[in-house]
């Protein structure tokens, strides 16, 4: 008897660490089979729609909320990383959609191998209630047994329970699928100890899957050189992407120590890392890079594109600033207009301003590949990134910048609940950034984008923007502009109640 319960318990007992199928979820997983965002989910938490025992939801809970688990049904998950992909220039991340074929091939025989557990373990089960089930039945037809009619009410409830049982299964069965299918293609991280959790995917790299999940584990080269990735796996299996330079002891390899650079995830992996979780925590870097594009954006701006060395990519967080300095011309500090997951290709808006040396200084530029220094970062206009309130992003004209980082970050750290931008704007609408932002709105769920023409009477416009948007006593908000506009604005957003401490301000020329 005792080996069954130990059986069942199996059966519902947790995967990882390759025992069978779980009985509950970490957050991405569950948000990846329910084929939801991480903030909708969160939203459902909070509204107490489900619950969460150890940062984890009950399989059960997921599908009394969401019965219709498919795996065709993997729009939202597709829209994201569609959005991602539009946001995020591809570089040297992962370039296919499969991991390579040792890891695929090592998924698939731990998958197996929990699936011989598993069948043997249904098989046993089955066996011991049809067994238990004919037994109670020949009990309740024994003449010889008092109070026989219990025996058979009880064989009958045995019976139905069993078949109400595998029609709930079926559910569970589809869910279940989803999540093998989704085990062989990706591979969850959990960090320890700040508890972010990311996937890797493809041929990603470990720290390559956490910066395009927006995370910032700690590096340096990128390439197996200087060590500042290494981690610890606490449970789960890595696999050896490259060779490395640098050397790990063969003590520390027993205790689980690795590069994050040269390693991707087999199984899902608690991983013991170091993670920057506020600008003082990054060190100020001084990277040579090369023009990559000047582009002429309507109205005042430029945007100017750069692209560093593969080994020094710019550690920075969503909303700081850089300073560039052009051979032979003024340096100037800007707000970064990119993703920190994407640290390789760095874009600035640049005012049009033929007074300002900076600007003379560019347009100087012979250029693709001319070169330019680029110290940093600066600056602390940064998102709470364990903050799931919904966030108001606020930019008026060239404030834009650092509010784009802001909001590419956030969708890649998947953890706000709603994500509201205004942008207003002197420039032409239908600009490139206008039409990226408006992509966003029509693809995200949770993205809600309005521009606003012109800029007089700020305080009017924030009325509007304060009544669109609900829950104002619990909304982050970033404003970013320049200083006359956005003080303005800043006032009158305090006038609605908005708590002083959870807004940010960046003053942009
Ligand atoms: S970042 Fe330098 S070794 Fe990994």
């Amino acid at each position: 008897m005792q080996q069954i319960v130990g059986v069942i318990r199996q059966l519902l007992g947790p995967m990882a660490g390759g025992r069978v199928m779980p009985q509950s979820l970490n957050l991405s997983r569950a948000a990846r089979l329910a084929g939801v965002s991480r903030g909708e989910l969160q939203k459902k938490i909070r509204k107490g729609d489900l619950s969460t025992f150890e940062g984890e939801v009950l399989v059960s809970d997921l599908l009394r909320v969401y019965p219709n688990v498919e795996l065709e049904n993997n729009e939202m998950i597709e829209r994201v990383a569609l959005i991602r992909e539009l946001a995020q220039p591809k570089t040297d991340y992962s370039d296919g959609a499969l991991p390579i074929p040792p890891v695929v091939r090592s998924r698939l025989e731990k998958l197996n191998a929990i699936l011989g557990q598993t069948k043997s373990a249904l098989n046993d089960a089955e066996d011991l209630i049809v067994e238990t089930i004919r037994r109670l039945e020949a009990m309740a037809a024994d003449d010889s047994i008092p109070d026989r009619t219990q025996l058979g009410e009880l064989a009958r409830w045995m019976k139905e329970s069993a078949n109400a049982g595998t029609q709930r299964m079926d559910q569970r069965a589809r869910l279940f699928a989803k999540d093998a299918f989704l085990r062989v293609v990706a591979a969850s991280v959990k960090v320890i100890p700040s508890g972010h959790e990311f996937f890797v995917e493809g041929t990603e790299s470990i720290l390559d899957a956490s910066l395009r999940a927006g995370l910032h584990l700690n590096y340096g080269c990128t390439g197996g050189n200087c060590g500042s990735c290494k981690a610890r796996v606490v449970s789960g299996e890595a696999w050896k992407l490259r060779q490395s330079d640098y050397r790990i002891s063969e003590v520390e390899q027993g205790m689980g120590y690795l590069l994050t650079c040269c390693n991707t995830a087999v199984t899902d992996i608690v991983l013991e890392a170091s993670e920057a979780s506020s600008a003082a925590d990054l060190p100020e870097q001084e990277i040579l890079a090369k023009l990559d594009q000047i582009e002429t954006l309507s109205g005042d701006y430029v945007r100017l594109r750069l692209e560093t060395p593969r080994a020094s990519r710019l550690r920075f967080l969503a909303g700081q600033w850089a300073r560039l300095g052009f051979k032979g011309g003024e340096s100037r500090k800007l707000p970064i207009a990119s993703c920190p997951c994407d640290g390789r290709h760095l874009e600035f808006l640049v005012k049009k301003d033929p007074d300002d040396p900076f600007y003379c200084g560019l347009r100087r530029q012979t250029g693709s590949g001319d070169k330019v220094a680029v110290t940093g970062p600066f600056g602390d206009f940064v998102l709470d990134d364990d903050s799931s309130a919904p966030l108001l992003l606020i930019a008026v004209d060239g404030g834009i910048a650092p509010i784009k980082s802001l909001a590419e970050h956030a969708i890649s750290i998947d953890t706000v609940e709603e994500l509201y931008l205004y942008w207003i704007s002197t420039m032409e609408p239908g600009n490139y950034l206008d039409r990226l932002f408006r992509s966003w709105n029509d693809s995200l769920d949770n993205f809600h984008y309005q521009c606003v023409p012109g800029h007089p009477g700020i305080s009017d416009i924030v009325d509007r923007i304060c009544d669109d948007c609900s829950r104002l006593e619990r909304v982050d908000v970033r404003l970013a502009g320049p200083s006359g506009e956005i003080d303005a604005a800043n006032r009158a957003l305090c006038r609605h109640g908005v708590a002083k401490e959870r807004i940010k301000i960046d003053s942009v020329p």
